[in-house]
């Protein structure tokens, strides 16, 4: 994989993740996966199927069958009820290392690529050359989410938004099974204070540094 430029971006909900992840595959012209989209679709499939999102032999068998192409095109993958879905399954031990195969095969394509999550720095492509903890205080996480779902008509409030994205982060830092955390080797970028233009600028400057070391 010498040459490859593999870009690992993990981190909370609505830090900002994505955003960058996205914009940083698009400027590098690397293949981008939104991880968090195959625990989305497992939960929703789980949810679909009539299981219950607390059965890991439910959840995991939803992994196996997990149709790549499934990740496409799906707005039901975007929805607050789908991310909720997803961080339960998430914390199956069976559930993670189904969908293991496949990001890292995506991680290992001859010119890199980009991937964001929670655990990718960590567990999928621990030798990433360039890995960024993206992260911002649970109130302004709150704040940006709560405006994205509202404008689609969400009707959730903001105080329901801020418990919903502790909850959240309090269950995919605490599971024993590929936890949510920094990276060893992870550089911290905190987006509190930054708005997009600006937080893409410093991501590329840490990618940059990361690639001349
Ligand atoms: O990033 P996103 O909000 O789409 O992720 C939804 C949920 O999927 C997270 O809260 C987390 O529980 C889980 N997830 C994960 N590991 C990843 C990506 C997402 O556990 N690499």
């Amino acid at each position: 994989m010498s040459g490859a430029l593999v870009i690992a971006v993990d981190g909370p909900a609505a830090s900002g993740k994505g955003t960058i992840a996205s914009r940083l595959a698009a400027h590098y012209g690397l293949p981008f996966l939104d991880t968090g989209l195959l625990y989305r679709a497992v939960g929703l499939d789980v949810i679909t199927g009539g299981g219950d999102l607390g059965d890991p032999v439910a959840a995991e068998a939803a992994a196996r069958a997990l149709a790549p192409g499934r990740l496409s095109n799906d707005a039901a993958l975007t929805t607050g009820d789908a991310g909720e879905a997803a961080s339960r399954v998430a914390g199956f031990p069976g559930v993670r290392a189904a969908l293991l195969d496949l990001q890292q095969a995506f991680a290992r394509q001859p010119g890199g690529a980009v991937l964001d999550g929670r655990d990718i720095g960590t567990v999928i492509a621990p030798e990433a050359q360039a890995k960024l903890f993206v992260t911002a205080t649970p109130e302004v996480r709150a704040r940006r989410r709560w405006h994205q779902l509202n404008e689609r008509g969400d009707g959730i409030t903001y105080q329901a938004m801020l418990a919903d994205i502790q909850r959240r982060d309090a269950r995919d830092a605490g599971r024993g099974s590929a936890p949510m955390v920094q990276a060893v080797d992870a550089v911290l970028l905190d987006t509190t204070d930054l708005d997009i233009e600006a937080a893409f600028d410093a991501a590329r400057r840490i990618v940059e540094a990361a690639r001349t070391r």
